[in-house]
């Protein structure tokens, strides 16, 4: 079985470098408005932001990804050495094979590296069945602050050998808030979305860290139709293949819905202006996978940190367009929502 996990996150690595992105997010529908008097220096934009009670330097986060095979572990080393060159945050990937195998550590363990936020990972029907015990043994082995709890029903159910039981996670969550405190958990989707319905239940429990992980960036019922075997789940994928709330509906109606979370974008953000929208929409920070990968995968180190600058110029440049020295600022600068984002909007908080 644990083959067949390190398999799968091999072939992950591959299939995503093709054509994995299905969806919108509708970022394109947030007009962002241009200030001609913008009375601010570059210098002066303030783009630090707080995640799980840290301080990061840019409101960003490189989300979780891999891990379990030495190709992975050199990603997970190279991208935390980068999130904490450049004060952001950074999650390794599910770390479910370590429960049974955690002599793999060195392929999710990040360190001399020491992001200002790091989070280890599992999935939330993995919670149920090993407990908070599992959770709080892979935060230890990790050296993490703690722990994303990803969401994934979709692939799951595209995969032949995926779940099938998806009862008892919102408890399981809850539990472990309980036990280890609500700055140490956040929640994430995994590119299909958390809707405000699921974000209300969830801040009801004690949730308060929520990656919305919405629609537009790396489909994860695409990746599964490309590695499927069997014919149903191939069709299953396609057809799933664009399934999700676009990112810029989930972060407004999570807004809408839970003023006081900690609101994380991510889902298609593949720009510092995407990241700006998301922000303005009422995100805390946004979040990036494939663009980080991708990077790596093409040119080591030195391609990320080119990518991860490019991002925070294009942030800083979209907040002094806006004249806005910080989010607070960014927010009010009120951005222009256009069809078909409001309505989706309006129909998801209604
Ligand atoms: C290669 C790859 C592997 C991923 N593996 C995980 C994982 O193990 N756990 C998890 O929570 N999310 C995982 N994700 C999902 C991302 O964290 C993110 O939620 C999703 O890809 C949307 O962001 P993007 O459009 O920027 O890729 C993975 C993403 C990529 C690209």
């Amino acid at each position: 079985m644990h083959d067949d996990l390190e398999q799968r996150k091999s072939q992950h690595l591959d299939l995503v470098q093709g054509d994995v992105e299905t969806a919108d997010t509708l970022l394109s529908c947030v007009r962002l408005v241009h200030r001609a008097l913008p009375e601010l220096a570059l210098e002066n934009v303030e783009l630090g932001a707080e995640l799980c009670g840290r301080q990061l330097k840019a409101p960003l986060i490189i989300t979780g990804m891999t891990g379990g095979t030495p190709r992975a572990g050199e990603i997970n080393r190279d991208l935390a050495a980068l999130a904490q060159e450049m004060g952001v945050a950074f999650g390794v990937g599910s770390m479910r094979i370590l429960l049974d195998q955690p002599d793999l550590l060195p392929t999710f363990a990040v360190k001399p590296a020491r992001p200002p936020l790091l989070l280890a990972n599992l999935g939330a029907q993995q919670l149920v069945q090993r407990g908070n015990g599992a959770a709080l043994r892979l935060i230890e082995m990790l050296g993490a602050d703690g722990i994303a709890i990803h969401l994934n029903p979709a692939q799951e159910l595209v995969q032949a050998e995926g779940d099938r039981d998806f009862r008892g996670c919102l408890d399981a969550i809850a539990g472990l808030v309980e036990q280890i405190g609500s700055q140490r958990v956040l929640v994430k989707e995994t590119g299909c979305g958390i809707g405000p319905a699921v974000v209300r239940e969830l801040y009801d429990r004690g949730v308060r860290a929520i990656d919305v992980s919405g629609s537009g960036g790396t489909s994860w019922t695409r990746v599964e139709q490309l590695r499927a075997k069997v014919p149903g789940a191939r069709e299953l994928g396609e057809l799933l293949s664009d399934w999700g709330i676009p990112t810029a509906a989930c972060v407004a109606a999570a807004r809408a819905t839970a003023p006081e979370v900690h609101l994380v974008a991510s889902g298609g953000i593949r720009s510092g202006l995407d990241a700006a929208r998301a922000l303005a929409l009422g995100a805390d920070v946004a979040g990036l996978a494939l663009p980080m990968v991708r990077a790596h995968q093409k040119g080591g180190v030195e391609a990320a940190r080119e990518a991860l600058k490019a991002h925070v110029d294009a942030l800083r440049a979209a907040f002094l367009l806006c004249g806005a020295r910080n989010v607070t600022a960014l927010r009010a600068s009120r951005p222009v929502v256009l069809e078909p984002l409001r309505s989706f909007i309006e129909g998801l908080v209604e």
